[in-house]
């Protein structure tokens, strides 16, 4: 079995951010959205692993290489334009051959990983497997409507009527009958080759096609409060450890990491809460549901549910929440009452007192 990652696409709604950074590579507690993607690849089994990447080409790279960090062999495949779902399974057709195959969209947090699904189509080896979960608003994604026996009967693309609540999660694991669809479909009315339209294809031919319930954390991250409660998520599972230094007097919730070459100076950190490698905290109270980049500096500020990507500053403001800096952006500044900033990379905001 191989897996196909898909990490082309623009991600509009991740705007500053995505003008510099694939959003796949939006760190979630410090980490790569795409760096759980391919750990989950991983867990599951599956080792070789096509990457379809277009515009962010480059730092996805530079972030991955060959996969051997992921203990998975790459290979970096080119979508000239961003055609679609099933057109990325196209311009893949001569890496994926005739072996059975997962897709993973690489904007897909699944934080409970994907390896019971994986087992699950490798014993009933059905043409199709699905994952789905229940979600309050289905018209952002793919809605699949199910029978009494989990068969899928009908899938649409975001629909603005939907007729069932059940979404479309970003997994899919097929047989190589799924080439024969891909090539079958024509564009959407967003001038897309679909991957819903694809496997819609195949259950009107009549072939197995199956989806379960994820019962994990799901979610596409596509805005800044999805990156925000992912990092909650993700943050409120970790076991705290300090690889860093912490002087006396600091204080140090439960489930707090702090890495190898951070300082920890005169602050308080409520855990749940990461400070990356050389990051410092100083005079300082951070947390909880924080993640301080690599290499930032928080210096006598108070910093709570927010995400600091790499070598962002934030000195002597008097409350950020819910925010996000880009890499290397820099706050400073004093304000009465709580701020919420998204800032991209280098940008730079000062806040009058
Ligand atoms: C894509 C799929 C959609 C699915 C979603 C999950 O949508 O087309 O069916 O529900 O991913 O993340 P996109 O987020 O690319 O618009």
């Amino acid at each position: 079995m191989k897996a196909l990652v898909l990490a082309g696409g623009s991600g509009t709604r991740l705007r500053p951010f995505s003008h510099s950074l694939p959003k796949q590579l939006i760190p979630v507690a410090n980490r790569a959205v795409l760096s759980y993607v391919l750990g989950n690849v991983h867990a599951a089994g599956v080792t070789d692993v096509g990457i379809i990447v277009s515009n962010g080409a480059e730092a996805i790279r530079q972030a991955l290489g060959d996969g051997a960090d992921h203990g998975l062999r790459l290979t970096y495949l080119t979508q000239p334009q961003p055609l679609g779902l099933a057109h990325a399974v196209r311009v893949a057709r001569p890496f994926l051959g005739v072996d059975d195959f997962v897709v993973y969209l690489g904007d897909n947090m699944l934080a409970d990983g994907i390896a019971e699904t994986v087992a699950r189509f490798r014993r009933d080896r059905p043409a199709a497997h699905l994952v789905v979960q229940k979600v309050a608003d289905p018209r952002a994604f793919g809605v699949v409507e199910l029978d009494a026996q989990a068969r899928v009967r009908r899938l649409v693309e975001k629909p603005p009527e939907p007729r069932s609540d059940l979404a479309l999660v970003g997994v899919y694991v097929f047989t190589a009958a799924l080439h024969a669809a891909v090539d079958a479909i024509t564009p959407s009315a967003r001038g897309e080759l679909e991957l819903t339209d694809a496997v819609q294809w195949l259950v009107d031919r009549g072939a197995d096609v199956r989806a379960d319930e994820y019962a994990g954390f799901w979610k596409d991250v596509g805005t800044v409060a999805d990156v925000l409660e992912c990092n909650r998520y993700v943050l409120g599972g970790q076991r705290g450890r300090i690889d860093g230094r912490v002087d006396t007097h600091s204080t140090i919730g439960p489930g707090v990491v702090v890495e190898t070459g951070a300082r920890v100076v005169r602050s308080r950190i409520q855990g749940p809460a990461i400070v990356g490698a050389g990051a410092l905290v100083e005079d300082s109270l951070l947390g909880p549901h924080t993640a301080v980049g690599a290499g930032c500096r928080v210096q006598g500020s108070e910093v709570a549910d927010s995400v600091l990507l790499d070598g962002a500053s934030v000195t002597a403001v008097l409350r950020l929440a819910g925010s996000i800096l880009g890499r290397g952006a820099v706050v400073t500044g004093g304000g009465s009452a709580g701020h919420r900033l998204v800032l991209g990379d280098h940008g730079a905001v000062t806040l009058d007192p």
